[in-house]
């Protein structure tokens, strides 16, 4: 059976201070045994400097910290950029890759996703890879041909079965990220099938089923359960509702509850 996974994205959101009552907060909503289930996993995309300290709330691994980016390059001449081997070097083996804000704001292309889903193959890292399509490309019906090109990035880097062990999928409509505007249950559910039948035809069916597709844009606790219950949609990315600990907590309760 496939993992159901709630992965929250601080974004460039966040302080030091708020690590100790957001954490404190959110275990007491939860039920902290659910944590230990291995068919429900909780991971927090943090920005690069909290890291280390989320790493106190981990529970010896329980939770799964994640990068929301990273270099190419193992190390070298690119000031300002992280590497990869450097976040394993802070034991974070997670990255999220082809976020739509770095696509858009910071240049993020095919060509250097094809580069980081080398490297990351490389360092044996997990990759959570989003993929989306903008409101002008939704409304020229141009949804699944945009899903396909940027899934051909991830076919073309990573072309063998058991590479995609460590791949989570991330279906993340530009038009609904941060705008409260949630995709409907069944809008979701229909890109989520095509997203396995795409998998299916480019590996095999077995994989397409096991691999987890998360749903994000404006997933929050009031429609999670509607989306939950969708055959293909394994999961959330979660923004703006996972920087609130009760509500996040509320997720959390929902996800790790369902089957
Ligand atoms: P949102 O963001 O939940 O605030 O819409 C989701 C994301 O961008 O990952």
């Amino acid at each position: 059976m496939r993992k159901r996974i709630l992965a929250a994205n601080w974004k460039m959101n966040g302080s030091k201070a708020m690590l100790k009552p957001f954490f404190d907060q959110f275990f007491k909503i939860i039920d902290m045994s659910s944590l230990s289930s291995p068919q429900h996993k909780l991971y927090f995309g943090m920005p690069y400097l909290y890291l280390e300290g989320a790493r106190s709330y981990i529970l010896n691994g329980k939770i799964t910290l994640s990068a929301q980016n990273c270099h190419w390059a193992e190390s070298g001449a690119f000031t300002g950029e992280i590497s990869p081997v450097m976040l394993q070097d802070f034991g974070i083996n997670t990255v999220i890759i082809g976020h739509s804000e770095r696509r858009q704001f910071f240049n993020e292309t095919e060509e250097t996703l094809d580069k980081k889903l080398h490297i990351l193959k490389k360092l044996n890292m997990q990759v959570i890879y989003c993929i989306g399509e903008s409101l002008e490309q939704k409304e020229a019906k141009e949804t699944l041909k945009v899903l396909q090109m940027q899934l051909k990035t991830l076919f073309t880097a990573l072309p063998n079965k058991s590479d995609l062990e460590r791949v989570v999928l991330a279906y993340e409509p530009i038009w609904a990220i941060g705008t409260g505007l949630a995709a409907t249950p069944e809008q979701a559910q229909e890109v989520h099938r095509f997203i396995r039948g795409t998998i299916a035809e480019a590996y095999d069916i077995d994989s397409a089923e096991k691999i987890s597709l998360l749903y994000g844009g404006s997933s929050n606790a009031s429609n999670i359960v509607s989306l939950l219950v969708q055959p293909d949609i394994d999961g959330f990315l979660v923004g703006g509702a996972a920087l609130k600990p009760e509500e996040f907590g509320r997720m959390w309760r929902d996800l790790s509850q369902t089957p």
